[in-house]
């Protein structure tokens, strides 16, 4: 099959730092904790959740500490992230995994009550029918995290030193800020009603995990924000109800 140079989930392997978090063999993320809290402040018995770009479920864990029977869907367009998921929470008869790519549709016809999609946004070439995707599959609240900031920035970390005809690199990550303006104007446009919340980490554990866990091969930290290479993550969250 193929892949534009961008769909790095789709032609590499899946992160083993997230499948053992999944696993409860490595602690959750700091993001995780910030989920579970905003999620709690929402959340009442019965409503479905639905986590949208989920790879092997990890944040499933930490939202068992609100519910043990909250009904969860995790979806993701990589399809042995979500044959691993399955496996993983083969025993959880009230998590639902399923193939799903943001860019073409989620459960319009079946809304969920909840949404999240957390740090999936930023490594897309166009937030707009991803975020309308969102929007449309959701009854009450959807949370977003990712990078948002006071200019638009596309950032691409190369796989590759090889450029096309064209002068364009063949395989890289995006890693863009969206203006938070412009990324509020879609949900906005969608009837939408939108409250920016500060991204809350605490930088000593993710530098603990760079030096230990990813053997200096991941993101550290720099000044207090999380850092991939010369590049500084402006992560925030968006928190987004019907107008
Ligand atoms: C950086 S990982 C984040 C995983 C998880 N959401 C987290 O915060 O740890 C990005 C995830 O988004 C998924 N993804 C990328 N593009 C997607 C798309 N178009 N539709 C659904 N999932 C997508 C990838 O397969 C991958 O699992």
């Amino acid at each position: 099959m193929q892949f534009e140079p961008w769909q790095q989930w789709q032609k590499r392997d899946i992160d083993g730092c997230l499948v053992n978090r999944a696993k409860g063999l490595l602690p959750e993320m700091e993001c995780t904790k910030q989920l579970v809290r905003l999620v709690g402040e929402v959340y009442k018995p019965g409503l479905r959740v639905l986590d949208a770009g989920c790879n092997a479920g990890h944040y499933l864990r930490g939202l068992r500490r609100l519910d043990k029977c909250l009904r969860y869907i995790g979806v993701d367009v990589n399809p042995n992230s979500i044959d691993l998921a399955r496996t993983l929470f083969a025993d959880d008869t009230h998590a639902h995994f399923e193939v799903r790519d943001i860019n073409s549709g989620l459960f319009p016809e079946d809304p969920l009550d909840i949404v999240f999609c957390c740090n999936v946004l930023l490594h897309l070439p166009d937030p707009r029918k991803p975020l309308r995707n969102l929007l449309a599959s959701c009854k009450q609240v959807c949370f977003v995290r990712t990078l948002l900031g006071e200019y638009t920035t596309i950032s691409k970390r190369l796989m590759t030193h090889e450029f096309d005809a064209a002068g364009n690199p063949t395989d890289y990550y995006y890693q863009n800020t969206w203006q938070t303006d412009y990324f509020h104007t879609i949900a906005r446009e969608c009837g939408w009603r939108c409250e920016l919340i500060p991204d809350e980490f605490d930088p000593g554990v993710l530098q603990k995990e760079y030096e230990s866990i990813k053997e200096g091969k991941g993101t550290r930290t720099i000044g207090g924000l999380q850092a991939d290479g010369p590049i500084l993550y402006q992560w925030m969250w968006s928190k987004m109800v019907p107008a």
